[in-house]
């Protein structure tokens, strides 16, 4: 009998074709919706790993359902969707995809201070709508990137290669983690703030720290009103880091100039949601990672991970 591999997304047959030779796949034949529920938990009883995406919720329930589960390989270098802790009970190991995607995540970071500073997804709406009816001086006048302090909450891999693009354009980094980083201090010249030195003086505060209990809501309206009103709040990490509701109501009366998301308390965002009437925020659909090259270079860390588990030798990137 094959080890079973439960994949929750439709993934590219030739990321696939090597397991088939030595596994039994199963996998959830849909790319763009998620596996039902009582499918997951159905065919998670028969799995020997479990290939996942940050999408899925992989609580205790799912851990409690499966008989023989080895791995839990996430497609993403987050992994706040996983009950560790039960993992760690079980005796379950839990990848994730860090570092091959490091790259592409600073750049999306950046596209979208850029896009929010200088207003670019609401002006090319307008000039979609036909309301380009000739130059103005002041029409979607923004701020400026080049010279302005960046302020970095969660200064790791990520936050480091965005504090290093930003050095390219001259901007002042402050950072703030749990711990000190003095080599980049010292090799960049980013320099550490506490939380409301960096709130109080950033232009542009970047959040990619990891969604924790600590940081859940780490952002809300005490945190935004230390921000400049010229301010502007970026978001790669993760939905639940910033309080929504507290980022709604400092977006409409000024509290801060403008927001760049690209993750959501909840995904996808409905289209309702009150952010997404304001002119002042440039939502993307969580694509930070969304390189042809690094979402193959993610994948094969899974199916690498999976692949040594189920042969019976210590996986990279353990997170458990
Ligand atoms: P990483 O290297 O682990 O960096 C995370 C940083 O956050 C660490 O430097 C950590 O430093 C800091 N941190 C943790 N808890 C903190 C806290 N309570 N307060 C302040 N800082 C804290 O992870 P990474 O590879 O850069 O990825 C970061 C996150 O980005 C991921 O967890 C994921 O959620 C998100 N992400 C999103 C996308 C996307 O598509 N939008 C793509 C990739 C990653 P200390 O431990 O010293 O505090
Ligand atoms: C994406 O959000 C990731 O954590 O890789």
């Amino acid at each position: 009998m094959k080890p079973v591999i439960y994949i929750t997304r439709k993934l590219p047959e030739e990321v696939i074709a090597p397991l088939k030779e030595k596994f039994n796949v199963r996998m959830w034949e849909s790319a763009s919706e998620a596996v039902p529920r009582e499918i997951l938990l159905k065919e998670v009883v028969e799995a020997d790993a479990l290939w996942s995406v940050l999408a899925d919720s992989i609580d205790r329930e799912v851990f409690d359902a499966a008989t023989k589960l080895k791995v839990v390989s996430n497609l993403a270098v987050g992994f706040n969707n996983i009950d560790i802790e039960a993992a760690k009970e079980k005796g379950i190991s839990v990848t994730n995809t860090p570092d091959v995607l490091t790259e592409t995540t600073a750049d999306l970071a950046f596209a979208l201070i850029l896009a929010s500073a200088r207003r670019i997804t609401e002006a090319e709406r307008e000039l979609r709508k036909g309301n380009w009816t000739s130059w103005s001086v002041m029409d979607y006048t923004g701020m400026d990137v080049g010279g302005a302090t960046l302020g970095i909450i969660g200064m790791g891999r990520i936050g480091e290669a965005a504090a290093r693009r930003a050095k390219g354009f001259n901007m002042n980094v402050l950072y703030h983690n749990r711990t000190r980083k003095p080599e980049a201090e010292e090799r960049h010249g980013f320099e550490y703030a506490d939380l409301d030195t960096l709130l109080g003086e950033s232009d542009f505060v970047l959040i990619f720290a990891p969604l924790t209990p600590e940081t859940k809501n780490m952002i809300g309206e005490k945190e935004l009103a230390k921000m400049k009103k010229t301010g502007i709040l970026i978001n790669v990490a993760r939905g639940g880091i910033v309080n929504e509701a507290a980022l709604y109501n400092a977006l409409k009366d000024g509290t801060i100039w403008a927001a760049g998301l690209d993750v959501f308390e909840v995904e996808p965002v409905p289209l309702d949601h009150p952010l997404l009437t304001l002119p002042n925020v440039t939502v993307l659909p969580h694509i930070g990672s969304a390189s042809i090259r690094t979402r193959y270079a993610m994948m094969e860390l899974n199916r690498n991970a999976i692949t040594d588990v189920l042969e019976g030798r210590e996986p990279k990137n353990n997170v458990v």
